[in-house]
């Protein structure tokens, strides 16, 4: 029996991924509820700000928020940091297991940038850990007083990131590189600044000492950005299954329109907690998802317009799918990578092909996915006539 690990790797960590993902974003979530809601205190305590009543699975919370610090340092002290260390650590290594071994495949695109395996992780390295240094700097510098100037000059930033990745690497992987950036940021802003901020804190309190009130505001910022940052960061990871998003000569236009309509979700919520209904916002977010629809439609109508012209003959489309596809999509492919056909979806016999025409158009003529890493050099002449000939039914 032979045994491929890879698929298996990558669904472990895929799924612990997800798993310390959905906690990390639902803990940030509660908590910046939890400090939107927070009411006057009826009975004032020492250094307490806010408190709230909640009730949830059978029972009645009563939680009270000490701005800078309570008087005395509790026995026990829950912390929230390992969700996003994980959520990080896991993506990570997705990243390396999809992106850097199977970089010729997933991250290199030889009609974009010439690159060898090296370079192409190099550059993905250099962006991950320059994005982090850039938007650290950002936030240090006197610009970073300004909350929304900071925020503003992030998002024109991964905006720009996007357009330069979407020139050198495959579409997909340059989606998720922008998803990454901002993702190590989030990770980044936990684990070097709000938790040794905490720790801080939590030091001068237990040598008696009053604890600096900028760490918790500063803290407090990053885990701002950290909240409008999330939606747009959860499309990009799920961006691979779109190809209508990536697939267009404006990807990175439409990936900035598609975070900005995210943005405007969160802080739509941010405003309710506060009790300030804003439903123009949710107007307006809708409406500009269907701008972005109407125009990434345009957009690759405009691209596919060259295949109007050309007529196909099904024994061509077999021909071409032969030379670019079975090596991988057969009973038994012949590529060294792959032992079975990849997805299930085997294009070795003309039924198969008629079959999966609409998959077909998908990958390979709506967006350029297959074949994968285009090893075999095909053309777009070659996708205008498959184009041609599934637009016209399918028929043989
Ligand atoms: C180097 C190997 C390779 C080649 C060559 C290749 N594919 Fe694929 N294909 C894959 C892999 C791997 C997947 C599944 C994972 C993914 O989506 O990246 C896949 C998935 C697919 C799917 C299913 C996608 C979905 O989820 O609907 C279709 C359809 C497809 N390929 C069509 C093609 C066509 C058409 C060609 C030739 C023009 C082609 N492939 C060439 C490796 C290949």
């Amino acid at each position: 029996m032979e045994f491929d690990i890879t698929p298996w790797l990558n669904l472990a960590i895929r799924w612990l991924h997800f798993i310390t993902g959905i906690a990390w974003i639902g803990s940030s979530f509660y908590f910046v509820w939890l400090d939107n809601h927070l009411e006057q205190p009826k009975e004032k305590k020492k250094g307490m700000s806010g408190e709230l009543w909640s009730v949830h699975g059978g029972g009645f919370y009563h939680k009270q928020k000490y701005a800078v610090a309570p008087e005395q340092m509790p026995e026990n002290l829950h912390w929230f940091k390992w969700e996003a260390y994980f959520t990080w650590m896991s993506g990570f290594a997705l990243l390396a297991v999809i992106y850097y071994l199977g970089a010729d495949l997933f991250l290199i695109d030889k009609s974009k940038a010439n690159l060898t395996q090296a370079q192409a992780i190099g550059i993905s390295l250099a962006f991950i850990a320059g994005g982090w240094v850039f938007y650290d700097g950002l936030c240090r510098s006197p610009l970073g007083k300004n909350n929304k100037l900071t925020g503003i000059i992030w998002f024109l930033s991964l905006t720009a990131a996007a357009y330069v990745l979407t020139h050198i690497f495959s579409d997909r992987a340059a989606f998720i590189h922008v998803g990454a950036i901002a993702g190590t940021a989030m990770a980044a802003n936990v684990f070097m600044v709000i938790i040794p901020n905490q720790k801080k804190v939590v030091a001068a309190l237990t040598a008696g000492e009053a604890p600096d009130p900028r760490l918790g505001q500063i803290g407090k910022q990053r885990s701002l950005h950290n909240n409008y940052m999330t939606l747009p960061v959860l499309f990009l990871m799920i961006s691979n299954h779109y190809p209508m998003t990536f697939s267009n000569p404006y990807s990175w236009l439409i990936l900035a329109g598609i975070g900005l309509v995210g943005v405007m979700v969160r802080h739509f919520f941010n405003l309710r907690h506060k009790g300030k209904n804003s439903p123009g916002l949710v107007f307006a977010a809708v409406a500009l998802f269907i701008l972005i629809a109407m125009f990434a439609a345009d957009a690759e109508k405009a691209s596919r317009a060259r295949f109007a012209q050309v007529a196909a003959s099904f024994s061509q489309v077999q021909a071409i799918i032969g030379k670019h596809c079975t090596s991988c999509h057969a009973a038994t492919p012949t590529h060294d990578s792959f032992d079975e056909a990849p997805g299930g979806v085997m294009l070795d016999k003309p039924e198969l092909i008629q079959q999966h025409a609409r998959r077909i158009m998908e990958q390979t003529v709506k967006a350029d996915i297959m074949p994968l890493g285009n090893e075999t050099g095909m053309t777009d002449e070659e996708r205008a006539l498959i184009g041609k000939w599934i637009g016209d039914g399918a028929k043989r």
